[in-house]
């Protein structure tokens, strides 16, 4: 067994894939989530406990536990397997894989920010630290905060990380890679962060990978400086805090989105773990998709200034694309949610956050402020300027009540509310191409599962399967023939062994077939697998007394009598027949 086979068969992908993604167990061998891949509202993508993989019946994406890390996290395969091999306490071995230059580069770059991140903790126990001291207990941030967060301060040297890495054996090339320093005209580096207090940035599996740093005093600017990006650093990818907060999301079943570091540290500290900032940068669909495996219900509250509130209307559309239950959290005297904390307290804070307004009302009550409802010019720009939301409901119940909510609250008749919905529909291409669901059988199903297994007799079954006729008209037949063909070739025939053989669209067909309920619902025998056959057989001839009544019929109406007389002997025989059951 290499290092690879190990290494899976030690972790539990549910475990690996429910870090990511809520799971619900559905049957003994299943478990069901929102496919993180795509965007959907009801669960399609299943994990299998038993052959320890993923699939996702809508987008298709599916794998096994390395691909899922691979791809959720945006990482190789090398760094897919270091990652688990971490998590779980499992040594690597040294030279069983090698790794290509960008992985190595990334790795380097991942152990920079480690020894990063402790060097400014350091620093802010020591004695330069104690301005950035000073101005944490000046804002009211103690000592828990301070470690949980991993709070830090840089010193004014502008070397003293740079001679750390270079002690640590990294090279100029890899040191200008981590963003951690910059480069002067005459290519020496000095250290980015210089005098400021270090917030670090983490990636959802937990490792840093970039830092925030704000500045002291009033005149330093900017006030926040931000690594560049780098190789491990994507910021469209990234939330400040979802790392910690991804656990209390999930029992919450909510997210509380901020803007600020100090927003996300103050609330969370507060008592509101399941928050996370999106940094001064507009949201983006990667962070909403990173934040939907958790949870779909979100609680915006962004700063109460203009800055504020734009980026929140902005983010509105975004995130009911992506399928999210968004509510808008006022607080009041133009604090925020940081300062809120601190000065009404936690129980307020959380009263604002359970009192929070749906986003609709949110968008109305801004359109109302800007637009006159007592004229039809006011409706009109009122209607016009929520429609965007309107239109991206994907759900055409919940679109007319809010069509009803929206009239009332607007004070127009719900005739014209409805008549602007409608011509935005018409207006609005759905081009949503799905592709037709193809049908399988219970029996289909079942024989499979039992040809699949190692159920003893099946050799028996398989000799058989040559008799279904009706074998060509089951969508499933290239996987029947998969297995003969297998079969026929005297090698073991295992999923594996099966899918091998199989174009991907059947490699897709054939999981949904091993993960289907009734694969569960049903004991795995012989006996199974022959009745299965048998009502495929059944269903065989049933299909053809079908035809030829209908051709019975055709011959009736196009005259040819005595055709249809010798298709209706032909029947009666069926019927007389032995395969005759009923
Ligand atoms: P804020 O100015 O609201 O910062 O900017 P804050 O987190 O509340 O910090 P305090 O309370 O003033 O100390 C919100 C976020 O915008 C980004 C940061 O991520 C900040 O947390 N930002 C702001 C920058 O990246 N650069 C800046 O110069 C300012
Ligand atoms: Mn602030």
């Amino acid at each position: 067994m290499d290092f690879k086979d190990q290494l899976k068969s030690s972790v539990d992908i549910v475990n690996v894939i429910g870090e990511y993604v809520r799971l619900k167990k559905s049957g003994t061998q299943r478990y069901m989530g929102l496919c993180p891949f795509h965007n959907e509202k009801t669960p399609s993508f299943t994990v299998h406990v038993a052959r320890q993989f993923y699939k996702c019946f809508s987008c298709g994406e599916g794998g096994d536990v390395f691909s899922f890390v691979q791809k959720i996290e945006g990482i190789s395969f090398y760094e897919a397997l270091q990652t688990l091999a971490e998590r779980h306490g499992i040594p690597m071995p040294k030279r069983s894989l090698a790794a290509d230059e960008e992985t190595k580069v990334r790795d380097a770059v991942f152990q920079m920010h480690e020894i990063a991140l402790e060097h400014f903790r350091a620093g802010l126990r020591a004695p330069a630290g104690e301005a950035a001291r000073d101005y944490l207990a000046r804002r009211g941030v103690a000592q828990p905060a301070v470690d949980r967060f991993a709070l830090g301060y840089s010193d004014r040297s502008g070397r003293a990380l740079l001679r750390l890495l270079e002690q640590r054996g990294f090279s100029p090339a890899q040191i200008e890679q981590s963003g951690l320093v910059r480069k002067r005209e005459d290519g020496s580096f000095y250290d980015y962060f210089r005098n400021r207090l270090m917030f670090p940035i983490h990636g959802e599996s937990g490792k840093p990978i970039g830092f925030g740093g704000r500045a002291l005093t009033p005149d330093d600017n900017p006030k926040y400086l931000n690594s560049p990006e780098t190789p491990i650093y994507i910021k469209s990818n990234v939330l400040y805090n979802l790392h910690r907060a991804k656990e209390p999301i999930r029992k919450q079943d909510r997210v509380i989105l901020v803007e600020g570091y100090m927003d996300a540290l103050g609330v969370s500290s507060a008592g509101f773990e399941f928050v996370v900032a999106s940094c001064g940068t507009s949201l983006t669909e990667a962070q909403i998709k990173a934040l939907k495996r958790h949870s779909v219900n979100i609680a915006v509250n962004f700063d109460p200034d203009a800055p504020g509130a734009s980026a929140a209307e902005r983010s509105i559309n975004l995130l009911l694309q992506e399928g999210m239950a968004v509510r808008m959290v006022e607080l009041d005297g133009g604090l925020d949610p940081d300062e809120y904390c601190k000065q009404r307290g936690a129980e307020a804070y959380g009263e604002r956050v359970r009192n929070a307004k749906g986003y609709f009302y949110w968008l109305a009550d801004r359109a109302r402020a800007r637009h006159d409802v007592h004229t039809t010019e006011g409706i009109v720009a009122v209607l016009k300027f929520l429609m965007p939301a309107v239109e991206r409901i994907s759900d055409r119940l919940e679109r007319m009540a809010v069509a009803n909510d929206l009239a009332e609250y607007i004070g127009v008749d719900r005739g014209t509310v409805l008549d602007s919905f409608r011509k935005a529909a018409a207006d609005r291409k759905e081009a949503r191409l799905e592709r037709p669901k193809e049908i399988i059988r219970a029996d289909e199903r079942g024989l499979l599962n039992v040809l699949l297994s190692d159920a003893p007799g099946r050799e028996a079954l398989l000799r058989d399967l040559s008799k279904i006729e009706i074998l060509n008209r089951l969508s499933t037949r290239r996987l029947f023939e998969a297995l003969m063909a297998a079969h026929a070739g005297g090698a073991p025939v295992t999923f594996d062994a099966v899918s091998a053989r199989l174009e991907a669209q059947d490699q897709n067909l054939l999981a949904e077939v091993a993960l289907s309920e009734d694969a569960e619902a049903h004991e795995i025998t012989e006996e199974y697998g022959r009745q299965c056959l048998e009502s495929l057989l059944r269903s065989g001839e049933r299909n053809r007394r079908t035809d030829i009544k209908t051709r019975i019929r055709e011959a009736e109406r196009g005259g040819d009598m005595a055709e249809a007389v010798r298709l209706a002997r032909e029947l009666e025989a069926m019927e007389r027949g032995p395969g005759r059951n009923k």
